[in-house]
């Protein structure tokens, strides 16, 4: 057995468990039950995850969880969440809850622009390579007819074509800046295809095409969601105080990128989340809401709030580009039962949806860090996994949660509880 493989996706699955086990595992017999534990015994579902991507072998669980009672403009939705940060879910519920009480979270969309490019060099004189562009234009649109008909059904489509000139920055170089309405779908494959066609009806002699590929950069595919409250309404005391602090706290992640950085992952906690869960492409949306996060040439805060008139305003802007056909939405049955569960949105609602669940984890964040500190609520939903960690039972578990109620938890604190009780018993 050699650490290096050739022919390895033709392998069977048994047959790649084996070279992977004689290979890289420590115990060999423990490694193949943990990958066989995890397959799923019904072998259609599991064809159908083995089929998403090449060479799978088991599958990776991730938790699976419900916040319930959100209400977004008036509609009361539970939203699905998947993540394995244990502290995620339990600050949605609180926060939902919360502002249920304080007239719910506002949402809109903005815009729905998605955009793509195709890529290329060009030598000669830009003028001519202008009249050539205007000239094809037409032509370079009715290259993608096959492809766009469904979609312009649906609404969406190419919306525009412009040739950018990108030659001060790097030499001979331009683009076709293509920007496209996608309905209710991501459209990455759409806009894909389209770019290609596009490129191969534009290339001559002269023009090198480089590459053709959407962009995750969609700052005209905006949302934003807000909450606000009347300041004396923001605390049970000294509302004014906290409500202040909240407000600096958003204004230190403004100017500040170390902390806007950390401030904005945690809003990428319930996003991504709801993403993952519906389906959605996070790598994308995440890379998309840095990029926006940065787009004043400093990396900032996603979030902003005020105080004004005695009201406290808190709010999110954020670009997202998700569908709600296409893709594995609805062939992931569990993505397909989470936008069940969310009633069926459009993908502008599921915007609007997914923007009330960043906001969510940021101000369950930020209250928390400008009153009692991050840890917590964060060690108390850590307890649990420190308990695992440590092989307690179920009896064990029961005592020491309550044994530890209200008190700093840490690891040294958990295995001692754990190793009095043991040796007590
Ligand atoms: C942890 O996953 C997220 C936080 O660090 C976010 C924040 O600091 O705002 C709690």
């Amino acid at each position: 057995m050699s650490k290096t493989v050739s022919g390895f996706s033709k392998f069977t699955r048994e047959e790649k468990v084996n070279w992977l086990a004689n290979n890289y595992f420590t115990n060999v017999n423990e490694g193949v039950a943990t990958l066989n534990q995890y397959l799923n015994h019904n072998k259609k579902l599991q064809q159908l995850h083995d089929e998403f991507i090449e060479n799978t072998i088991t599958n990776f669980y991730v938790p699976y969880a419900i916040a319930p009672n959100f209400i977004i403009n008036g509609k009361t939705y539970a939203i699905p969440m998947a993540i394995e940060e244990s502290s995620v879910v339990a600050a949605a519920s609180l926060v939902s809850k919360y502002w249920s009480t304080r007239g719910g979270f506002k949402t809109k969309v903005i815009s729905t622009t998605k955009v793509g490019q195709v890529h290329f060099m060009y030598e000669k004189n830009f003028e001519e390579l202008y009249t050539y562009f205007k000239e094809i234009k037409t032509q370079l649109i009715e290259a993608t007819d096959s492809i766009t008909n469904n979609m312009r059904k649906r609404g969406g489509g190419i919306t525009d074509i412009e040739l950018r000139n990108k030659t001060s920055e790097l030499k001979n170089y331009y683009q076709l800046h293509v920007t496209f309405e996608t309905a209710d779908s991501m459209g990455a494959n759409f806009i894909n295809s389209c770019l290609e066609a596009i490129a191969n009806a534009f290339k001559n002699k002269d023009i090198k095409i480089v590459m053709s590929i959407l962009s995750n950069y969609v700052p005209d595919c905006l949302v934003r969601a807000e909450v606000s409250c009347k300041v004396e309404d923001f605390f049970t005391e000294n509302s004014e105080y906290y409500a202040q602090k909240f407000v600096e706290a958003v204004q230190i992640a403004n100017i500040e990128p170390y902390r806007a950085v950390t401030h904005n992952k945690g809003i990428m906690n319930g996003i991504d989340a709801v993403v993952l869960a519906t389906g959605n492409d996070f790598r994308a949306v995440a890379a998309g809401a840095h990029a926006y996060a940065s787009r004043s040439g400093k990396y900032k805060s996603l979030t902003n709030a005020k105080i004004e008139n005695g009201i406290f305003h808190f709010w999110i802007e954020i670009p997202l580009s998700l569908g709600t056909v296409g893709g594995l939405t609805k062939l992931h049955p569990l993505a397909k039962l989470s936008l069940e569960i969310l009633q069926n949105p459009s993908a502008k609602e599921l915007m609007q949806i997914i923007a009330v669940a960043g906001l969510t984890q940021n101000f369950a964040a930020l209250k928390a860090l400008t009153t009692t500190g991050i840890q917590q609520g964060h060690m108390k939903m850590h307890l649990m996994n420190i308990l695992n960690q440590l092989e307690a039972n179920l009896h064990e578990k029961e005592i020491i949660i309550k044994e530890l109620k209200g008190k700093t938890v840490t690891h040294n604190a958990v295995a001692e509880a754990l190793h009095k009780l043991r040796t007590h018993n």
